[in-house]
């Protein structure tokens, strides 16, 4: 396996990581009692279950059952994969990650990426330099009314008209532009002459959260279509996950209250250049799950402003559409529609900044918005065209996980269609409503299962054992397994619940454990120790007892061996003892 991630550095990264900062980072957290809580990210949370333990290093929600250690939660949150996560929380901490041995580092993922960073930000700071030496390009800009302050700001570039002159002219070095070639960011074309798909363009950075350079988008100074390109997907570029100029938004607020989406690099830029400073794009493709994930993740208010065309509001309503069903009494979306043929840009050119603020704050609410467009060409006369009102507003509608919101938009629905009776239209409704199932944690605990999940939770209770020696033979279920963590506590007497569970992530037991992380046994802290000794004892007392019964009953059909007598006889005092 060329990707091997040692576990001394998994576990040395949870040892720096704090649990609690990298959530704080990302959900606002409130301390209570020993632990810290919050509304639930990953379900509609109407009172806050999301419990961030620092002691234990774990996360956990009452109310979804939720739960793991940073690297799950990296995983859960930021839809990470497993090795995105120790990538993530390494560059956190400056650490490269050392593979184990017999790895390739060409053909390991993460050098891969390492070097696409470097070439695409190599590549970047050549464009911005090149601008300044090209200026059909930068009079392209400033006669748009791009200032320099922007260009500077946004990183704006230009590559050449051919890559050779691009080449001499920036004075690249041979063995840059081999790089450039093996990572597929130039290529070579049929006529066997190297060639930059951002030529003839300029060039926008896209940034991600850490304001690494990932990937361009490019617009073509002279008429040629297509009129904008964007880099191709690499290991490091996801169109579908990134947003334009969130990475600049952030630099100015770290908490934005508002979140603008328009539909263009030059939206983006103009609307910042007059003050607007929280503004965002989606890279040309129409907005994504994940897109509207991340900016809610950013802020609770999401105003969309798509050109005053047929596309701009299609757009609008396709992304109504795929974002109900993130909306909840917190996250709220508006929407700015702007006159016919116009967009933002040349609307704030046209009217200035005071005046496109006022758009801003007259933005169309949800409910505005989506009965204005769902009413389009509704006869509300017609019987048939109430019919075929409720049929489409009605999913939409029930796709929202917020109550309050739901009922709110299917009472206006309702008196819109001016339905019989509240009663009738509330059973109609509920019939189609789906309701939010909640997994609810069933398994009752047992012996065994307490002492387990005791011992997961608090693993410093392992320097309370003894000897295990009298479990050896034993019969118990569960006491395997008890007996494994056990040890691994033992040989690693500073790991916390998080640790514990990252140790045991590929094993077979990993799915007990987890379920037994998150027990809850109901035991106020300063009993705990007591109770897991005498868990510990009652184990010992049941396996005594189940030998004695089974030798109890040999001696009655075979008789017992004199070892056997012996052994029944000290059980019997044993037992007596423990009394
Ligand atoms: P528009 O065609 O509305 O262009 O595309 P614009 O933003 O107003 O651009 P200017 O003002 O003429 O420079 C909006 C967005 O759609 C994507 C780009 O992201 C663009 O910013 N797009 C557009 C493409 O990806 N390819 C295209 O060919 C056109
Ligand atoms: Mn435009």
């Amino acid at each position: 396996m060329s990707e091997k991630i040692p576990k001394y550095f998994i576990n040395d990264l949870l040892c720096r990581t704090n649990i609690v900062d990298v959530i704080d980072s990302r959900i606002k957290l409130k301390k209570k009692g020993k632990n810290y809580q919050t509304h639930c990210p990953f379900h509609n949370d109407k009172t806050p279950s999301f419990t961030v333990s620092y002691e234990k290093q774990f996360y956990y929600c009452f109310g979804c059952n939720i739960h793991g250690n940073v690297i799950d939660f990296l995983i859960n949150y930021e839809h990470l994969n497993f090795v995105e996560s120790i990538e993530e929380l390494s560059f956190m901490h400056g650490l490269s990650i050392p593979f184990e041995k017999n790895f390739i580092p060409e053909k390991n993922d993460y050098f891969k990426k390492q070097k696409l960073y470097l070439l695409t930000n190599q590549i970047s700071k050549l464009y911005e330099k090149n601008l300044m030496l090209t200026s059909s390009a930068y009079d392209y800009l400033i006669h748009r009314g791009i200032s320099k302050s922007m260009i500077e700001f946004f990183c704006i570039g230009f590559s050449s008209f051919t890559w050779d002159l691009f080449f001499q002219k920036l004075h690249i070095k041979k063995e840059l532009e081999t790089d450039l070639l093996n990572n597929k960011i130039i290529s070579i074309n049929k006529k066997k002459k190297i060639y930059d798909p951002f030529q003839g363009r300029i060039t926008f950075p896209i940034h991600d959260k850490y304001g690494r350079t990932i990937g361009f988008g490019g617009r073509t100074i002279k008429e040629i279509l297509p009129k904008y390109i964007n880099s191709a997907e690499t290991n490091i570029f996801y169109k579908s996950k990134q947003i334009y100029g969130l990475y600049q938004v952030k630099k100015k607020h770290l908490k934005p209250k508002y979140l603008l989406v328009v539909e263009g690099y030059i939206d983006v830029i103009m609307l910042t250049q007059n003050k607007i400073d929280y503004v965002v794009s989606s890279l040309g493709t129409s907005i994504t799950k994940e897109q509207i994930k991340i900016l809610f993740r950013n802020t609770n208010t999401v105003i969309y402003c798509y050109d005053g065309d047929d596309a701009g509001r299609n757009a609008a309503w396709r992304t109504l559409k795929i974002t109900l069903p993130y909306i909840s009494d917190e996250k709220t979306i508006k929407f700015i529609m702007l006159p016919e043929n116009e967009d933002p840009d040349t609307i704030i050119k046209k009217e200035g900044s005071k005046n496109f603020q006022l758009r801003i704050k007259n933005a169309l609410t949800l409910s505005k918005f989506f009965f204005k467009n769902i009413l389009k060409g509704i006869d509300l006369s017609s019987s048939d065209d109430k019919f075929y009102l409720s049929a489409h507003a009605l999913p939409l509608i029930n796709s929202i996980p917020s109550d309050t919101i739901r009922i709110y938009l299917r009472q206006i629905l309702g008196r819109t269609i001016g339905i019989l009776d509240d009663y009738q239209f509330e059973k109609f409704l509920h019939q189609k409503t789906q309701k939010n199932k909640i997994l609810q944690y069933k398994n009752k605990p047992t012996l065994m299962r307490t002492l387990i999940g005791l011992l997961i939770q608090n693993p410093n209770l392992s320097n309370l054992v003894n000897s295990t020696k009298q479990f050896k033979n034993s019969k118990i279920k569960g006491i395997p397994i008890f007996l494994e963590i056990l040890k691994t506590c033992l040989e690693h007497p500073s790991f916390n619940t998080g640790q514990l569970l990252e140790f045991y992530r590929n094993s077979k037991i990993i799915h007990i454990l987890k379920t037994l992380s998150t027990l809850d046994h109901m035991i106020v802290e300063e009993k705990i120790q007591n109770v897991f000794l005498d868990l510990l004892k009652s184990v010992y007392k049941k396996d005594l007892e189940k030998r004695q019964e089974h030798l109890i009953s040999k001696e009655r059909i075979y008789g017992l061996t004199i070892n056997e007598k012996e052994e029944i006889w000290s059980i019997n005092k044993k037992l007596k003892n423990s009394e």
